[in-house]
């Protein structure tokens, strides 16, 4: 099984000892706490039952967007940002379904993909859809890896927690954050007259606890495929709860507008 070449980088989420995989069936720290693998490949590390607003429906409505291509350029830019090291091993934190890290990885060799979310229907479509990646269940307030187990982080339109990217990257390595401009996803802002993102906090947070290497800007438009309106709509909490004229919504182009913040620890 794949995720037992990599059982060094589990840490019990308990009691932070060393854990092994045992018979492909359960991941078991030396006090014998156990985490079980389900039978499609992830592993739940929860220690207790978290309810996410985020569920299956807007889960596959991502992975039908991310799919598309929509982000290409995105992932294309983080690939090239990460090629300088060899063979990396590459944590997605709050990775939903996957699909961003798969993109980013493929052709990448030999890299090692893991990806972590606390939302269980997230892991279950990205195990369902992507192998050879580890999948995680998991809080990363409270995360089930040892520390300086990866070259590099990516946090894509997610919450950080700088205290666990910190301990889990190694020194040399980078972070990676992905956060929305003011104009990301506007069309559907304009029909639902939600806020601009504004990003400056989270700017500045970040370059607090890491040290800002570099950051790069991407915005572009992209002409939008009809098919792609209704998961469009249901990706976001944007449009949470408002969705009812969703078939009257009628919107050609869409604009991606992301800034890439890269760093090292300080
Ligand atoms: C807006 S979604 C982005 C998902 C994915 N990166 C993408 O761009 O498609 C934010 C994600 O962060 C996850 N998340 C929020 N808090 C988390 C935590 N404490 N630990 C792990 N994941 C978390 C959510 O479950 C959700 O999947
Ligand atoms: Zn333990």
């Amino acid at each position: 099984m794949y995720m037992q070449r990599f059982e060094s980088i589990f840490q019990c989420p308990v009691c932070t000892s060393p854990m092994k995989i045992i018979e492909l069936k359960s991941v078991v720290c030396d006090q014998h706490h156990t985490f079980d693998i389900a039978k499609q490949g992830y592993v739940n590390f929860l220690t207790r039952p978290v309810h996410s607003e985020y569920d299956k429906a807007l889960f596959e409505a991502r992975k039908t967007v991310i799919d598309s291509g929509l982000y290409e350029r995105l992932h294309s830019m983080i690939r090239e940002i990460i090629d300088e090291e060899k063979a990396p091993k590459v944590l997605d934190t709050g990775c939903g379904e996957g699909s961003h890290l798969s993109h980013i990885l493929r052709d990448v060799s030999g890299a090692v993909g893991v990806g972590i979310d606390i939302a269980k229907e997230g892991i279950l479509s990205a195990a369902k859809y992507y192998d050879d990646f580890i999948w995680c269940v998991g809080d990363l307030a409270n995360s089930p890896f040892s520390k300086e187990s990866f070259d590099i982080i990516l946090n894509i339109l997610s919450p950080a927690n700088y205290a666990e990217f910190t301990r889990l990257v190694k020194q040399d390595g980078l972070l990676i954050k992905v956060v929305p401009k003011s104009g990301y996803l506007k069309e559907i802002r304009d029909i639902f007259y939600t806020e601009a993102y504004s990003n400056e906090q989270t700017v500045e947070r970040f370059k607090e606890n890491f040290r800002n290497m570099e950051t790069y800007q991407l915005s572009y438009k992209v002409p939008l495929h009809e098919n792609l309106i209704q998961p469009l709509l249901q990706m976001t909490p944007l449009t949470w709860n408002k969705i009812d004229g969703a078939n009257e919504v009628h919107i050609t182009e869409i604009t991606i507008d992301l800034e890439i913040l890269v760093g090292r620890k300080k």
